[in-house]
């Protein structure tokens, strides 16, 4: 599922670039029992299964380095936001573990990993979802990785609010026409009206960014 994704579209444009490196690796590989086991039923009972500590420890061993920050997905860990992205965006090497499952041995996040992150109030079948979430809000914030330079410095979020909206061609489509200032050639007021516009939005969808 994740080689799917990060070798498609922009994740692998950024790679070609050799601006990031970007690799899913098969837990299992490190499992210590001939059935490649990576879960087990919970201590104390209850439903479903949970992830053993025992391969994550053993691949941390190998991929670890110096540099490495450890992050774990799970619907428990901090939300993740625009400016964990750019937080991330300054780390050179990052491994993503992701729970599938009911969870994880608690003593993987007690011992083992630099940070949690959620994507979400929502439960996932697949940390390995949130993982490419996360991977490409960082990765399309390396320079170079986006074609125009300051598509990612005019984002929304990194300004503060939602973006403005924004329109193409044709200038009338069923009747439904584009706002006359921004046919007017006048940057001034056209910039006026994104604030205005990305102001109002963000107060009635999102009053909670205003703050
Ligand atoms: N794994 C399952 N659900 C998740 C979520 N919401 N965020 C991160 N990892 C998850």
């Amino acid at each position: 599922m994740c080689r799917g994704l990060l070798e498609g579209s922009i994740l692998k444009r950024a790679q070609d670039k050799g601006l990031a490196e970007l690799e899913a690796v098969d837990l299992r590989q490190w499992a210590v029992d001939k059935h490649r086991t990576t879960d087990d039923t919970p201590y104390g009972g209850g439903p479903g299964m949970v992830m053993k500590i025992e391969p994550i420890y053993r691949a941390l061993q190998e991929l670890r380095t110096p540099d490495t920050k450890v992050v774990l997905m799970t619907p428990q860990g901090r939300p993740f936001q625009q400016r964990i992205a750019e937080e991330y965006r300054e780390v050179s090497h990052i491994v993503m573990i992701c729970g599938h499952y009911e969870g994880v041995d608690q003593r993987v996040a007690d011992h083992l990993v630099d940070d949690e992150i959620s994507i979400g109030d929502y439960v996932l079948t697949n940390g390995a979802l949130a993982a490419l979430v996360v991977t490409d809000a960082i990765v399309r914030l390396i320079p170079g990785v986006l074609g125009d330079a300051d598509s990612a410095v005019q984002d929304s979020f990194s300004t503060g609010v939602l973006d403005h909206p924004h329109f193409t061609r044709p200038e009338v489509f069923n009747g439904w026409s584009v706002p006359d200032v921004l046919m007017s050639g006048n940057h001034a007021a056209i910039e006026k009206w994104r604030r205005q516009r990305a102001l109002d939005l963000t107060r009635e969808r999102r009053p909670d960014l205003l703050g």
